[in-house]
């Protein structure tokens, strides 16, 4: 039973997790803060790289029912419990996806929200941001900078908070 449990949860939980980030979420009370720091605009597309269960997406949809809210999420265990919690309580312009968030293209959103590892964000997410997005899009990573890069940077910095960290191009 434990070896299934192994096999099916816990391997791919870390294997995924080398991709961008083992599954790790926002402390709700900084959800509320990204809100304010966001002030999002009714046109605007969000995409979280990475949902987890979808704590940030689902707030940023309930509170912005104008705009349309993507989450996307590589570890099936943890989309399960995304899922739910949209199943339980539904947004109509919330969509989490069951996929890479490599494959999506930066150029279709404006907000672009991830708490990722250092590494893969220098490594696999600016590159990407560089070459797809769009000139105003805001790439907000929770926890972890951007380090050595140029660009305008807003770091949201708050006692025995985490830094909430804005580049936009
Ligand atoms: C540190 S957690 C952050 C979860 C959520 N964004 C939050 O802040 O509460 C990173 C998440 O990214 C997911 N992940 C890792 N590689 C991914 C990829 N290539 N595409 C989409 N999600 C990925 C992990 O499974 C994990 O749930």
């Amino acid at each position: 039973m434990w070896a299934i449990f192994f096999l099916i949860i816990l391997i791919p939980l870390a294997i995924w997790g080398l991709s961008f980030a083992p599954w790790s979420p926002t402390h709700y009370s900084d959800i509320k803060r990204l809100q304010k720091i966001l002030k999002c605009k009714k046109w605007q597309r969000f995409l979280e790289f990475g949902c987890g269960d979808a704590r940030v997406c689902h707030s940023i949809a309930k509170h912005n029912p104008k705009i349309e809210v993507v989450g996307v999420e590589l570890a099936y265990p943890i989309y399960f419990i995304a899922k739910l919690k949209q199943l339980l309580h539904p947004l109509p312009n919330l969509k989490i996806e069951l996929g890479s968030g490599f494959k999506k293209d930066f150029w279709d959103f404006d907000i672009i929200y991830m708490y990722g590892m250092p590494d893969a964000i220098a490594k696999k997410i600016l590159p990407k941001f560089w070459k797809e997005a769009k000139k105003w899009t805001k790439l907000i990573s929770y926890v972890f900078s951007f380090k050595d890069i140029e660009g305008n940077i807003k770091n949201h910095e708050k006692k025995n908070k985490k830094t909430i960290h804005v580049l936009t191009k």
